[in-house]
């Protein structure tokens, strides 16, 4: 819950607050439409005829009432920006800037309306929750199988804190071993282990296959994350890899590509990883302190 509440006031400009906030209907949208993007929708592999299957297993009904849940949200959160006068001390949010784009600017598409405001954010929250949250539980997860790597990464926490209770983004740029850890976890465990679906533009033969236009193509990032061609004891979790690897994360060196490549690349890298640095260091820190006290 902790990037629900972070997510919220980056998109929609206010703290999210559990069961208190909104009678707890928009939480139980939030678990619902996680529980259906991980479940095998039948639209989803068979475009024109899928939704017949999800109408027999009452998939699309479910699908059908969560949209409307995230759409009232939506709507809700929408009218309160509009209602609202900010003053010159507040800084406006992605829904502020949205509507103002709304306001201003006609594409070629058309205006930006509210519902395509509605959908950027869901985009927005979709994107964000899931994906931070994944990593930190993986990071946690390796860490635990690996109590050398466990040991080496709070060191150097409780090294560049101190006692100051807690750990501060200031503080994330000293943390060399931690951004390792952070870079090595979704190598092995990708949140996306399937990029966005691609289309094929042109005729090309790879591996003796012919690949015609228009086919639909699926990266396989957990594949290539665990390839022995690219990456030494690939199944192993050693964060130290990183150290003389010019590997980053903007989609250039295809064999690590946890956040995906070219236009559709994840807009949101370095808030991703802050969150999951940030989050990791803290959980890390807290971990320390509550050995110590034994
Ligand atoms: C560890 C954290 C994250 C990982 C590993 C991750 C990974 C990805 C991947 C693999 C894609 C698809 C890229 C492609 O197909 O080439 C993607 C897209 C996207 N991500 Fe992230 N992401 C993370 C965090 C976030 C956060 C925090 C946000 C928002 C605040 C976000 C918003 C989005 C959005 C909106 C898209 C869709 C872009 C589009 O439609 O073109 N992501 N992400």
């Amino acid at each position: 819950m902790h990037m629900v509440r972070v997510i919220c006031r980056v998109a929609f400009g206010k703290s999210y607050k559990g069961r208190e906030f909104d009678n707890g209907r928009f939480e139980e949208a939030v678990n619902e439409a996680f529980a259906m993007l991980g479940g095998f929708s039948g639209t989803h592999f068979f475009p024109y005829v899928g939704w017949i299957l999800d109408k027999f297993t009452g998939l699309h009904g479910r699908l059908e009432k969560c949209f409307q849940q995230f759409d009232d949200f939506y709507q809700n959160v929408i009218d309160e920006h509009l209602n609202y006068e900010r003053t010159k001390s507040e800084q406006e949010d992605i829904i502020d800037v949205l509507l103002k784009v709304g306001r201003d600017h006609t594409g070629p598409g058309g205006p930006l309306t509210n519902d395509y405001i509605k959908a950027i954010l869901l985009d927005i929250f979709l994107g964000g929750v899931d994906t931070t949250t994944v990593t930190v539980v993986w990071a946690m997860t390796e860490l635990v199988k690996n109590p050398e790597v466990m040991k080496k990464v709070q060191d150097e926490v409780r090294c560049s804190v101190g006692k100051k209770g807690k750990v501060v983004e200031a503080v994330l740029d000293q943390l060399k071993f931690l951004k390792m850890v952070v870079k090595e976890t979704p190598r092995l465990h990708p949140p996306a282990p399937l990029l966005h679906p691609r289309e094929t533009m042109h005729h090309f033969t790879i591996n003796g296959y012919e690949i015609y236009p228009k086919t639909r193509v699926q990266v396989n990032v957990y594949a290539i994350g665990r390839d022995p061609k690219y990456w030494k004891n690939p199944e192993e979790f050693m964060p130290d890899r990183f150290m003389d690897n010019s590997n980053d994360y903007k989609g250039t060196h295809f064999e690590y590509l946890p956040f995906g490549a070219g236009r559709r690349i994840c807009p949101a890298i370095y808030m991703g990883i802050s969150m999951v640095a940030l989050t990791l260091a803290n959980l890390l820190y807290a971990l320390s302190g509550a050995f110590l006290m034994r």
